[in-house]
């Protein structure tokens, strides 16, 4: 297992920043969502770290429930758009208040097909709260009610995101030098 200094490109987003973004998120739900009661979904795994951290900031009661989501026969850096749940939500969503909370949104197509599969088990209302939000790659078009930053199309990893399934743990948004790493896995 490599050490991430060797594949580091740059930091994205340090801590800090992560830090005061994530609160005035947490700070503007707790603004919207004042009178009623939250359900947050997190998308497994990457938005982990974002979600327990991103509620600590809510002042509304959250409930909060996992969903597990694998795209069909591609990799793990790219989604063609058709989704599978590997690990369905334990609890009713119906006639909740229901706010998706994701790690990335990339091309758009795994939160496109959670959301139309979510949207049939008819919430009170659905929203969706992403951490990053690659633009530059959108290939469908979906409604995001709360984004933490719009950043360029990297791959980037930690604070929840995976390299491999590593490297979840860092603190920081940092880019990853693919070159680099291809080269030394
Ligand atoms: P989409 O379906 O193309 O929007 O892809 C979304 C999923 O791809 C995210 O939930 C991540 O799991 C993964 N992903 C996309 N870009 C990155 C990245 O830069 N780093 C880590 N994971 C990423
Ligand atoms: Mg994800």
């Amino acid at each position: 297992m490599q050490d991430y200094h060797s594949f580091l490109s740059e930091i994205l987003i340090p801590e800090e920043e992560l830090k005061t973004r994530v609160q005035a998120l947490g700070e503007e739900i707790s603004r919207d969502y004042a009178g009623r009661i939250i359900l947050a979904i997190c998308i497994l795994r990457g938005g982990v770290m974002f979600l327990t951290d991103l509620i600590r900031h809510i002042k509304p009661p959250v409930a909060i429930d996992f969903m597990g989501v694998a795209s069909y026969g591609v990799g793990t850096r790219s989604s063609n758009g058709h989704v599978r749940i590997t690990l369905d939500l334990t609890t009713s969503i119906a006639d909740r208040h229901v706010l998706i909370v994701e790690d990335i949104i990339d091309s758009g197509n795994t939160i496109a097909s959670v959301i139309e599969m979510l949207r049939t088990r008819n919430p009170a209302s659905l929203e969706v709260c992403t951490l990053l939000d690659k633009a530059s790659r959108r290939e469908v078009n979906v409604p995001i009610k709360y984004c933490g930053f719009v950043i360029p199309d990297r791959f980037v990893f930690g604070y929840g995101l995976d390299m491999d399934e590593y490297y979840r743990n860092l603190p920081f948004i940092g880019v990853v030098d693919l070159e680099k790493y291809e080269a030394e896995v």
